[in-house]
């Protein structure tokens, strides 16, 4: 039976997550899908408490669970970045969690802001690089606080870390392209037996050394797949072509800086921060894999009652899609559908006015 660890953390981190945890046994308990659960006090209010961020031995508990299903972390009254790298980074990169699997998807129901766009055109997974680039901390100042300070902070980016990110999204493509084939290729591509796409997302135009091996690599790892077509964005007119023309994506492969980016952007083409759903993977499984919405504590609005659950409670169904227990995500998926389309209840971020718990009850209540 699996454990899984649970992280709700700060601001609507423990509001969106009570209620992916209460669809999670509803759908569940229908499957005989069994679990354990071991949730942790980490975050904001912790750390103002104790001065603790994340212990070496809380660390070791975490490794021993089977999945992580994170909240989120980032409280207004602890400076920027202590919990982010405390907790989320590093547990990103101690449990070698090196994809972040985002899917962007418009549900039927569901209104995007762009124009003349629906489910049909926006169907499309970033895979984000999740143990580099910049994120891994390596910098520093220098002559701090005076007027010839200098900063420094390092994109690293190594061949093998790169490579085994780009695997995965050519595997992706070419498993999405055995379910369906991605619409956005010709008649001719098809033809030539192509059945899925990546994009890689660079800059290589400016970052002429660490996006030199990016598109090194790429060429490479595609040469072993031939049929998935090789696309190349850079990205600012990704960004551009995101919201002009999103039916052209199938599977992004990204740098950790640019997926972190596009991926608020593409939350927005499906409806908004509320459904958008993520997980750290660790696809060798020497450690467990972490699931969590995209978007963060939200102070804004946190204590109110009224975050989206949905992005959670989807994370919830990738969760168990990874822990073998794909029948009983589709179920969840299945049910978050259903509420969308029929369009009541709704948080105030999908122009509505229900609860938390009110969206979380009615999708439980959708399960079939
Ligand atoms: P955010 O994602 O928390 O919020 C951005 C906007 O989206 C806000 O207006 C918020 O109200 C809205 N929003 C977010 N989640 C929503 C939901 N479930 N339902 C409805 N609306 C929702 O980003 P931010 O404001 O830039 O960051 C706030 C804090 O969260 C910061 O400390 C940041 O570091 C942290 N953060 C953490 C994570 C994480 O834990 N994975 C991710 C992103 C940001
Ligand atoms: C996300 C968040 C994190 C990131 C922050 C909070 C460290 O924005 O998961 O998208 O940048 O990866
Ligand atoms: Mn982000």
């Amino acid at each position: 039976m699996p454990t899984i660890g649970v992280i709700p953390g700060d601001g609507v981190g423990p509001e969106v997550v009570e209620q992916g945890l209460a669809v999670l046994r509803e759908a569940a308990g229908r499957d005989g899908f069994r679990y354990d659960l071991r949730t942790f006090d980490l975050g904001g209010e912790r750390y103002l408490k104790t001065g603790e961020v994340l212990s070496d031995a809380t660390l070791e508990d975490l490794r021993r669970c089977d999945a992580l299903f994170l909240g989120a972390v980032g409280h207004p009254g602890v400076p920027p970045g202590v919990l982010e790298k405390g907790v989320l980074l590093r547990l990103r990169f101690a449990f070698h969690q090196y994809i972040n699997l985002r899917p962007v998807k418009l549900y039927p129901g569901v209104e995007t802001p762009i124009k003349g766009k629906g489910p049909d055109e926006i169907d499309m997974v970033v895979v984000r690089e999740n143990n580099e680039d910049l994120y891994v901390g390596a910098g520093g100042f220098t002559r701090k606080g005076t007027p010839e300070e200098v900063a420094i902070q390092t994109s690293i980016n190594t061949r093998s870390g790169v490579e085994r990110c780009l695997r995965y999204a050519f595997d992706l493509a070419k498993s999405r392209g055995a379910a369906r084939p991605f619409r956005g290729l010709s008649d001719a591509e098809r033809g030539r037996g192509l059945v899925g796409q990546v994009t890689l997302v660079a800059k290589t135009n400016v970052l002429t050394f660490a996006h030199d091996l990016w598109m090194r690599a790429f060429d490479e790892v595609a040469a072993d797949y031939p049929e998935v077509k090789a696309d190349y964005q850079h990205v600012d007119a990704c960004c551009m072509r995101m919201v002009v023309s999103p039916e052209r994506f199938d599977v992004i492969a990204t740098t950790n800086m640019f997926g972190d980016i596009i991926t608020d952007l593409g939350a927005v083409l499906q409806g908004g921060m509320g459904l958008a759903a993520s997980g750290n993977l660790n696809p060798l499984r020497t450690a467990p894999s972490m699931f969590e919405p995209v978007h963060g504590s939200a102070p804004d609005i946190a204590g109110k009652g009224i975050a989206n659950p949905v992005a959670a409670i989807f994370s919830v169904a990738m969760m168990l899609d990874h822990l073998g227990g794909s029948s009983t995500a589709e179920r969840i998926r299945q049910a978050v559908a259903k509420v969308l389309r029929q369009g009541v209840p709704r948080t105030p971020d999908l122009g509505g006015s229900a609860t938390t718990a009110e969206v979380g009850k009615a999708v439980k209540e959708a399960l079939v």
